[in-house]
């Protein structure tokens, strides 16, 4: 993904797949098809296995890790999303590496369950709506092999094309923050928790800087 089709929609309420959903329909494709910058330089270097992307939307990162080779489950609210990223497998023909799971991370019954991953990764897990991130967080540390890795990307602040009211802030953790929601224990190294900034274009073409709060974790 890269932030040149990302907006947040500040009138957001309701049904959390009801407003992805909307938010898939009314485009044909609302992110780029790219990994995520931090994906790519976190993971680049990992020997491929099985992987799990939480909130994974059209499949970017997800087809980018297939394509190295891993086996990738990604997980969505949103069937619009999983079938752009299901025919966007089947058009690079890494459709035997790729499975789309329709799941609500709120509802842990609906999570996968050929648990454990070499790796979990979970980008901008951030929603206008109620979402229970670090419960999220915590489950998907759960599900982490031994020796294998949790990385966790979000938008340390909002675009600065973005008109996010300043009582949203709390959406965009920092990394004492994420570490905290985390909680991981001496059972993990972290390898990476910092916060990287990086050069995107905006929805109307403008150039900015975001800021990642990015945490990777290995499992001892
Ligand atoms: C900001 S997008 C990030 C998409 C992708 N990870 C990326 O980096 O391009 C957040 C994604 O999380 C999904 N999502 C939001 N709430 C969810 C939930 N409760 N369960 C599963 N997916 C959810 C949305 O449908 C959306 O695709």
């Amino acid at each position: 993904m890269t932030e040149h089709r990302h907006a947040h929609d500040h009138s957001a309420s309701g049904d959390p797949t009801d407003f992805w959903e909307e938010k898939y329909a009314g485009a044909s494709g609302i992110w780029s098809g790219e990994p995520n910058r931090a994906l790519v330089d976190e993971a680049t270097d990992l020997a491929p296995g099985h992987a799990l992307d939480l909130g994974c939307g059209e499949g970017g990162d997800a087809l980018w890790l297939a394509a190295r080779g891993w086996t990738v489950t990604g997980l969505d609210l949103s069937p619009t999303a999983l079938g752009r990223a299901d025919a966007a497998a089947r058009a690079a023909r890494l459709d035997d590496r790729t499975h789309w799971l329709v799941a609500d991370l709120a509802d842990l019954a609906t999570w996968p369950d050929d648990a454990p991953y070499d790796l979990v990764i979970g980008c901008f897990l951030q929603s206008p709506l109620e979402f229970p991130r670090a419960a999220v967080l915590r489950r998907a540390a759960t599900l982490v092999a031994p020796g294998g890795r949790l990385l966790v990307v979000a938008h340390a602040a909002p675009p600065p094309w973005s008109d996010v009211p300043a009582d949203r802030h709390d959406e965009f953790p920092t990394v004492e923050r994420e570490l905290a929601d985390l909680a991981l224990d001496d059972g993990w190294q972290i390898e990476v928790a910092e916060v990287r900034e990086r050069d995107a274009t905006g929805p109307d073409g403008q150039r900015g800087h975001l800021l990642d709060t990015v945490v990777r974790a290995r499992r001892r």
